[in-house]
């Protein structure tokens, strides 16, 4: 008998084939004006047997950028590119969200035409940003002026327009790893004093405003947020995670969104020490699971309620065919790790099938 991960579920309401996401993951393959390309349609629509698809991390705006060649969603000429991607991957019988982004105190003036990266906070983290002159120390951040904050929102409100016009299915609102949203939720990285920092109120007010900006352009329904409690990438931290985002769980629940999707665990430390099926049990709508989930832990996690939707990130870049190599219990290709930032289709499109 097929097992419930390669069944249809229905999200919201999209009939997914099955419940495995392919999970965002930046490959750096941008063309110049982080305009996606012909090639990256290909690589996403070679993976359009996944339930659904997020995008790598996509910058709503010029000033949200942090790494070299990575996707943006604000130019037409980007927009044109997104349409050939979601052409494609539509076209495959696929469904894919846009995940949006802002990377703030994690980028570096030399992607910003020399400006100082932005921050609830001018905490510098430890750590160096990817430049195109390679790694260099991170910087201090400029703290943003409570008035200049409606105007980010405004990029997130932009960026979910032009999602639209680009022909996604749904939007992400990336609020993990460390980038502009979990940099305010955090406590380790907010130290502001204004209605964006303090009190856990506080602290989700940018995320609030966001998600009332971009569900002013999209039904909530078609909207998924990540968010990672406990990951320390990005020089993170939280005193008291549990407390914190108990509280942020319990303010999205009343938004009726499409999903929330949790990075479960520390990517650096590969530790995973919070109670993950607690804050599942909180959340009130579809909880997708991702970090480290191979065949037996992803169909065990579904057999268990633990998660309605599994997201795979590394195993998927490496096994366009993912679903029906863990259907089948087949081998999986190994990814090459020289391959994943940068570069051309070698360790993008050229992967193998199975058959
Ligand atoms: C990365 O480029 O390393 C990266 C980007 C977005 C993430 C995590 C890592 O959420």
């Amino acid at each position: 008998m097929t097992h419930k991960l390669y069944a249809p579920f229905s999200l919201a309401d999209l009939k997914l084939p099955n419940r495995v996401v392919m999970a965002p993951m930046t490959r750096n393959r941008a063309a110049a004006g982080n305009v996606p390309t012909a090639m990256n349609a290909e690589y996403y629509r070679q993976r359009a047997t996944a339930g659904l698809i997020i995008t790598e991390a996509t910058q709503v705006s010029a000033d949200g950028i942090g790494y070299p060649a990575t996707p943006g969603i604000h130019s037409d000429e980007q927009v044109k590119g997104w349409r050939q991607v979601n052409d494609a991957v539509h076209g495959a019988g696929g469904h894919i969200f846009v995940q949006l982004w802002y990377c703030g105190r994690i980028s570096h003036p030399s992607l910003l035409e020399g400006k100082t990266p932005v921050a609830p906070s001018a905490i510098r983290p430890e750590g160096e940003a990817v430049t195109m002159q390679g790694m260099q120390a991170f910087v201090e951040p400029r703290a943003l002026e409570t008035d200049e904050i409606p105007g980010i929102v405004e990029q997130y409100r932009q960026a979910a327009k032009q999602a639209k016009a680009a022909g996604f299915d749904g939007i992400e609102v990336h609020a993990a790893n460390g980038y502009l949203i979990d940099q305010f939720l955090r406590d380790g990285s907010n130290k502001r004093s204004d209605q964006y920092g303090g009190s856990v109120e506080n602290r989700m007010r940018l995320l609030n405003e966001v998600l009332d900006a971009v569900c002013e352009e999209w039904p909530a329904n078609r909207v998924g947020v990540r968010l990672t409690p406990e990951n320390s990438f990005n020089s993170m931290s939280d005193s008291d995670p549990v407390k914190h985002f108990s509280y942020f769980i319990s303010q999205l629940n009343q938004r009726k969104l499409c999903y929330m999707h949790i990075l479960e665990g520390d990517m650096m430390t590969q530790k995973r020490t919070l109670d993950y099926r607690a804050l599942r049990d909180r959340y009130k709508g579809v909880y997708m699971a991702n970090q480290g989930y191979n065949k037996e832990r992803a169909e065990q996690s579904i057999d268990q309620k633990d998660a309605d939707l599994i997201a795979i990130g590394v195993p998927y870049l490496a096994n366009p065919d993912l679903v029906e190599r863990l259907k089948t219990g087949a081998e999986l290709n190994s990814p090459d790790q020289a391959t994943f930032y940068g570069g051309d289709e070698k360790g993008y499109t050229d992967y193998p099938l199975l058959s």
